[in-house]
């Protein structure tokens, strides 16, 4: 009977033992994989959609998302970082407010084993696994001909107006883009660089609006108002050096460029101030990412990227190293075009695009 009754118990045991670790089994097994999501701001109006629609397509991959946003402070975004790698993240979604800075953060995350991938902005290093963005040479270069093209370059008469005076509003200096933004603006202008004269060229820092309106509000009054185009970087800045320029009765009258088709951005041109924007289709970049993402998570290989030195990714030719990246086309728009690639496409609701727009001026919602 004493026999039979441990038997019993030793049996009992062995069963629930193997209970506990098949739960054990698929505990772990169901425990979804952790990807980080780290953003520099959610000031620029495409930053917290975007952020959002890779967590949405994340988590319906069946990831777990951890979203982190910096306020354009580098050592909260490396912090955020260092904290998101010690919850477990597996794989990061950087978009760096300091492509110097976030360096450190980003190869003590690969160095645990995070995949990250560089998104829209480079982090210098090439222990990212991968960079994704558009071309951003080419909207720097899109933005100075669609500038020029407003103040009809070709046909300006040096002997009749003088050479023709341009503000430049870099974007904020930490942000590689911005540099490579100048780099495309550059090459664009250097045709016609005998009738340009440089009046003002400063960088915005942050890609504040508000610092852009004090710097164009500077701007006019060491001008003394004479100033004939304006290439800003992006809508934001472009609009801030708008309203400075509105209260001087400049606004509608002197071209100015911008980036991004932000539904204000869009409007503004509609309404003949801003002159011309960059359509980036961020709804193609965030899909990138997610796959990308995945494929580097399951150890797949990964179509379609391209090896670039980061030298030429920084316009700088002692940065070493090379990084696998991967640019999404830019399209230029301007009044011509807004309604065909802008709205046709609900890149941006008609309503914000024609807001203040009598109805009779506007064309047929699609
Ligand atoms: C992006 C722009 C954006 C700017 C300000 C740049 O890195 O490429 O689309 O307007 O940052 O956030």
């Amino acid at each position: 009977m004493k026999m039979r009754f441990t038997r019993l118990f030793a049996f009992s045991l062995l069963l629930s033992l193997f209970a506990v670790s098949l739960g054990a089994c698929a505990a772990e097994k169901s425990a979804p994989v952790k990807v980080g999501i780290s953003m520099s701001d959610f000031a620029t109006e495409r930053w917290k959609p975007e952020a959002e629609l890779i967590q949405k397509l994340l988590e319906e991959k069946g990831y777990e998302v951890l979203v982190q946003e910096a306020n354009h402070d580098v050592k909260l975004q490396n912090d955020q970082v260092e904290n998101m790698v010690s919850q477990g993240i597996r794989g990061l979604i950087i978009l760096a407010e300091d492509g110097d800075e976030a360096v450190s953060a980003v190869e003590k995350a690969a160095a645990a084993g995070v995949k990250v991938i560089s998104y829209d902005r480079l982090v210098k290093t090439d222990k990212i696994s991968a960079y994704l963005s558009f071309d951003n040479t080419e909207v720097g270069r899109q933005q100075a001909q669609g500038l020029m093209q407003a103040v009809d370059i070709e046909n300006w008469d040096v002997a009749v107006n003088g050479k023709l005076r341009l503000v430049k509003l870099g974007g904020s200096p930490t942000d590689n883009n911005a540099i490579l933004f100048r780099k495309g603006q550059d090459e664009a202008l250097e045709p016609y660089a005998d009738k340009i004269e440089v009046v003002a060229d400063q960088w915005v820092d942050d890609w504040d609006p508000a610092n852009a309106l004090k710097l164009m509000e500077n701007i006019l009054a060491a001008t003394n108002n004479d100033i004939d185009a304006v290439l800003a970087s992006n809508d934001g800045t472009a609009l801030g050096a708008l309203e400075a320029m509105r209260a001087q009765g400049l606004a509608g009258v002197v071209p100015v460029s911008g980036q991004d088709a932000t539904a204000d951005g869009c409007n503004s041109i509609v309404k003949g101030e801003l002159s011309v924007t960059i359509f980036k289709d961020i709804r193609d970049l965030a899909p990138k990412a997610v796959g990308l993402m995945d494929s580097l998570l399951n150890g797949e290989s990964v179509q379609g990227m391209q090896q670039f030195s980061l030298a030429e990714l920084t316009n700088t030719p002692n940065q070493t190293g090379f990084v696998q990246a991967y640019f999404l086309p830019v399209v230029q728009v301007n009044q011509a075009n807004l309604y065909d690639t802008v709205v046709i496409s609900g890149f941006q609701p008609y309503e914000s695009v024609y807001r203040d727009i009598p109805e009779d001026q506007r064309p047929p919602k699609p």
